[in-house]
């Protein structure tokens, strides 16, 4: 884990939060090569789930959302964690994770006196307008899926959609979690993408097994993730959320553990029930698949991170490395090289990613190309001024080849798909 949070900070993916004030604890962000990793899984979700389906539309919705949705969906009242505070050095922990986790022993001590349990709701409070009262409390919404419910009427009467569909969204979340880390896997504010796909009561369980396949051929086909890296387990009735009458969580091994990646949850028809929204007389019954982005960036980069004998390689699916090629003159202090490779450079950087370096030497960049995923390197040569040929170095089986200017961008659409 340490390694991958070093590579994160070190090349750009992901920084610790307000890092010049001294951070602020489980915030991070995203740096400019995390940032296109990140959209790069949401667009290819987006395209997966919404763009070639006819079935589901997608929506943005406001985060502030008036409070008496919480109150209908029940997050008022049961969007709460068990929380106990040890009663020598005042470390509040989820009473769950003190279990399961520190055998009951008080991970900052090793004290056995607790407070007892109370309910702690993981709402973020704030207020609209000067007066920090009751009457003007709103909350950062806990989940994105609200926003998708309230909005069925209006989605279905302007799409004219039939049972089943659904309705989906990438958005922020925001949990004040009781005990957030393991870098961005437990965090404060995250991102979802949430599918609610509205069937028929009777439709439940062959739509659940539907979107368990749909959810499975997502990690291994789109984001190529190891299927012996992930397993998928079902909840015990303890742990069902207040809504759920059957949930099973994708579980990725992780180098801290085994623990949830996504989730999928069969919501009855307890949400639209709650905010009274039906459809031709009846309540359609949903279906959740529901993915963080923060805990798929994790997983990408546990099951991409590979050490070699001398170079550490992210093998990223070429859909999602930050950039697809990186173009380089063999000598920087060349004046002809550096010519003919920033035109071969400025004829690639409109179709593909691409990215220029000429530091250092040639095994050194393409190192350091390996590192971030870069899945090809082309380098400009003295041969390339006489016969417009180019090498192209593959990421992965490190094979170089000789290939013609003319011939690079139809050879690497090819194998960049
Ligand atoms: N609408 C259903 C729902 O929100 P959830 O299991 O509570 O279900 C969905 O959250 C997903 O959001 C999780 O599977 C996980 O990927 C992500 N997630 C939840 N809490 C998170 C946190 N504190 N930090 C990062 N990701 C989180």
């Amino acid at each position: 884990m340490q390694k991958i949070i070093s590579l994160c900070k070190r090349r750009g993916f992901v920084f610790p939060g307000s890092e010049i004030y001294g951070g602020l604890a489980n915030t991070w962000d995203f740096g400019p090569l995390g940032v296109e990793l990140v959209n790069n899984v949401k667009q290819l979700w987006w395209k997966r789930f919404v763009k070639d389906r006819e079935d589901i539309v997608g929506i943005s919705s406001a985060i502030l959302m008036n409070p008496k949705v919480w109150a209908a969906s029940g997050h008022l009242k049961g969007f709460a964690d068990p929380l106990v505070e040890c009663k020598k050095c005042h470390i509040r922990l989820r009473a769950d994770h003190l279990k399961e986790s520190y055998n009951n022993q008080c991970p900052g001590c090793s004290g056995k006196d607790f407070t007892e349990e109370r309910q702690f709701n993981l709402m973020f409070k704030t207020f609209i307008g000067p007066v920090d009262d009751e009457a003007s409390t709103v909350y950062l919404r806990p989940e994105t899926a609200q926003g998708m419910f309230v909005n069925f009427a209006n989605v279905q009467n302007t799409t004219r959609l039939k049972l089943p569909f659904g309705i989906a969204q990438i958005g922020k979340a925001f949990r004040n979690e009781i005990t957030p880390g393991n870098f961005i896997f437990r965090v404060l504010e995250f991102e979802q993408m949430e599918i609610e796909y509205f069937i028929e009561e009777k439709d439940w369980e062959k739509t659940f097994d539907y979107w368990q396949a749909e959810m499975k051929s997502w990690l291994v086909d789109a984001l190529g993730v190891n299927p012996g890296n992930f397993v998928i387990r079902e909840h015990e009735k303890s742990e069902l959320s207040h809504y759920s009458k059957k949930t099973i969580d994708f579980e990725y091994k992780y180098p801290f553990g085994q623990e949830e990646l996504y989730g999928l949850a069969y919501r009855t028809d307890f949400d639209l029930k709650a905010h009274k929204l039906s459809l031709e007389g009846m309540v359609p019954h949903v279906i959740e698949p529901t993915f963080g982005v923060e805990r798929t960036i994790l997983a990408l980069l546990c099951d991409a991170h590979n050490e070699e004998k001398d170079r550490v390689v992210l093998k990223l699916k070429p859909a999602l490395a930050p950039y697809k090629v990186a173009v380089f003159p063999l000598l920087a202090n060349k004046p002809e090289l550096v010519e003919k490779a920033r035109k071969v450079f400025e004829m690639l950087k409109n179709d593909f990613t691409a990215v220029w370096d000429d530091r250092g030497n040639i095994g050194k960049r393409y190192y350091s190309q390996d590192e971030i995923a870069t899945p090809f390197c082309i380098t400009c040569d003295f041969d390339t001024l006489q016969d417009d040929t180019v090498t192209l170095r593959d990421r992965d089986s490190m094979k170089q080849e000789r290939i013609k200017i003319s011939e690079l961008k139809n050879i690497l659409s090819e194998r960049l798909l």
